[in-house]
């Protein structure tokens, strides 16, 4: 499908979810305060592909991505409760190692850039229309 719309009413805080859209799996977070301070917080110099938190995300507490790895393409762990989150505590590419922070900045590892963030909309507070 070219859009897909989600409802995020069963999201709770901390939790993610995986949906799949032009054949390639989206995450979608619901970030927690600390998660969020923690995006909001690093010092762009220090980052391979500089971005701010604010330019990857319409809403603070939501951040959605492409989930494929921007080296290899492999899906990066971090969307289930038990996944390693990597030492940035966003995702973790167990190919070969790449780290993504708690907006889906690389951190370390071979993988060149941030995980894409997919063309969406909010179409109500707790809606989203990605594509
Ligand atoms: Fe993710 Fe290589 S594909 S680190």
């Amino acid at each position: 499908l070219a859009q897909i719309d989600i409802d995020l009413t069963p999201v709770q805080v901390g939790q993610s979810i995986t949906v799949t859209w032009r054949g390639k799996p989206v995450f979608v977070r619901r970030r927690t305060e600390e998660e969020i301070a923690s995006a909001a917080s690093v010092n762009l110099a220090e980052l391979r592909d500089p971005q701010p938190d604010s330019a990857r995300v319409k809403q603070p507490q939501w951040l959605v991505l492409v989930g494929v790895c921007t080296h290899l393409g492999c899906v990066p762990l971090g969307q289930k409760p038990t996944d390693p989150k990597g030492d940035y505590g966003g995702w973790f590419c167990p190919c070969h190692g790449s780290h993504y922070d708690t907006a889906g900045r690389i951190r370390r590892g071979p993988a060149p850039l941030n995980l894409l963030v997919p063309e969406y909309a909010f179409l109500t507070d707790t809606s989203i229309r990605i594509g």
